[in-house]
C-alpha cells in the first residue's frame, strides 16, 4: 500500500504504479463496504473544496463525483468553459493558479480531439491542487479503474489469464471518444489480463496508445492481441465491453462518419453473440449504452450484464481517489 499519494494528479493510469492503483482499489472497497452498513466518513474532505470543470455533458461522471465530495464532507463546483472565463480565451495556467489557490481539487473533462488531455497536464504543471481526468480524448481513468473494482469483485483480485475483450460496437447516435477503449487497453494487461481488441478498419486506436498498451503487455508477460473478426474475439473469453468510438484517427467528418458507422450494423452484441464466450462471461459497458445498436435489450438487460455495478463504482473508485489526494493532511 502507497500511503503517499496526498496531492497527486490522476491524468492516467499509466502515471501511477501498479500499486499506487491497487491502494486506491484497497480503499474504495472497504469504503463501499462502508456506504453500504451506513458507516459515514464527512470528516475526511470536510471543508474542502473540489472544482468539477465539464467541456462536455455527464450523468454519471458528475453526480459521483458530486456525490462522492458530499459523502466525504466536501463541496464540489459544477464549471463550465461557459459559466466562466474560459469561453472568453482564460487558459489552463491561469484557471488552474486561481481555483487552486481556493479550493483543493481540480476534475477536468475534455474530449476535444488532440487537446484534452494536453490541457490537463497544462493545468496539472502550475496548479497547487491535484488535477484529475474525468475523461479526456485520451484516457478515462476513473471509469476503467472502476470497471476493474467490479471485475475484481465478481472474479476476485487475481485476475491473471482472464480473457478481457473490448470490440468497437455500432452506435451511430454521436461519436464516442477514444478514451474508454485506450484507457482499458492500458489498464487491463497492467492487472494480468489477456487483452483482445476488435474494430472494423478504420476504427484503430492512437498508434503510441498501443505502443505503450503493447510494452504494458510485456512487461506483465499477457499477450494483446488485434483482430477485425468480433465474433473470434468473444470465443472464450471472461469480459466482453463491446462499446462504439469513432474512426477518429481516419476522419471525424459528420457525413464519412455515418457512412462507415454504416458498414458495420451486424457490429451489435446479441445473446448469440455473448453464447460465444465463456458461460461465466460478464457483459461491460461505460454508458450511456446505446440500446438496439451496440447490444441488444436481452443482453443489456440479462444476468450476463454488469454495467450498473460499473456506474455504481464509480462513485466509490473516486471517493478513494479523492480521499487519499486530498484528504490526508491538513
Ligand atoms: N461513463 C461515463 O463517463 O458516463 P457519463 O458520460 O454520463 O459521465
Amino acid at each position: 500500500m502507497n500511503t503517499k499519494l496526498f496531492q497527486k494528479d490522476f491524468i492516467s493510469t499509466t502515471d501511477w504504479s501498479v500499486e499506487d492503483l491497487n491502494t486506491m482499489l484497497d480503499l474504495a472497497f472497504r469504503l463501499k463496504g462502508d456506504f453500504a452498513t451506513g458507516v459515514t466518513h464527512d470528516h475526511i474532505l470536510r471543508a474542502k473544496t473540489l472544482y468539477m470543470l465539464f467541456f462536455e455533458e455527464s450523468t454519471r461522471t458528475r453526480n459521483s463525483f458530486e456525490t462522492g465530495m458530499t459523502q466525504l464532507g466536501g463541496h464540489a463546483v459544477y464549471l463550465t468553459p461557459k459559466a466562466t472565463q474560459i469561453d472568453h480565451g482564460e487558459n489552463a495556467k491561469d484557471t488552474g493558479i486561481v481555483l487552486s489557490s481556493y479550493g483543493h481539487g481540480i476534475a477536468v473533462r475534455d474530449c476535444r480531439t488532440g487537446i484534452g488531455q494536453k490541457y490537463l497536464y497544462e493545468m496539472a504543471k502550475h496548479a497547487d491542487a491535484p488535477i484529475f481526468s474525468m475523461q479526456e480524448d485520451v484516457d478515462h481513468p476513473n471509469q476503467a479503474m472502476a470497471d476493474l473494482m467490479t471485475m475484481m469483485e465478481l472474479f476476485g483480485r487475481n485476475l491473471r489469464g482472464r480473457k478481457f475483450v473490448i470490440s468497437w460496437a455500432y452506435g451511430p447516435k454521436y461519436v464516442r471518444p477514444l478514451s474508454v477503449p485506450q484507457s482499458l487497453v492500458w489498464l487491463m494487461p497492467r492487472f494480468g489480463m489477456d487483452v483482445t481488441l476488435a474494430y472494423p478498419e478504420g476504427y484503430h486506436l492512437m498508434p503510441e496508445v498501443m505502443e505503450k498498451a503493447r510494452q504494458f503487455a510485456d512487461e506483465a508477460d499477457v499477450a494483446l492481441t488485434e483482430t477485425h473478426d468480433m465474433d473470434a474475439a468473444f470465443e472464450d473469453a471472461d469480459f466482453l465491453y463491446p462499446k462504439s468510438w469513432g474512426p477518429i484517427m481516419v476522419t471525424e467528418e459528420e457525413a464519412e462518419v455515418e457512412a462507415m458507422a454504416a458498414k458495420h450494423a451486424d457490429w451489435c452484441v446479441t445473446p448469440e453473440k455473448m453464447a460465444l464466450a465463456k458461460k461465466s462471461a460478464v457483459y461491460m459497458h461505460c454508458m450511456p449504452v446505446d440500446r438496439g445498436h451496440e447490444a441488444t435489450d436481452k443482453v443489456i438487460d440479462s444476468p450476463q450484464s454488469v454495467i450498473y455495478k460499473q456506474a455504481e463504482n464509480r462513485l466509490h473508485i473516486q471517493k478513494a481517489l479523492m480521499a487519499l489526494t486530498m484528504g490526508g493532511r491538513a
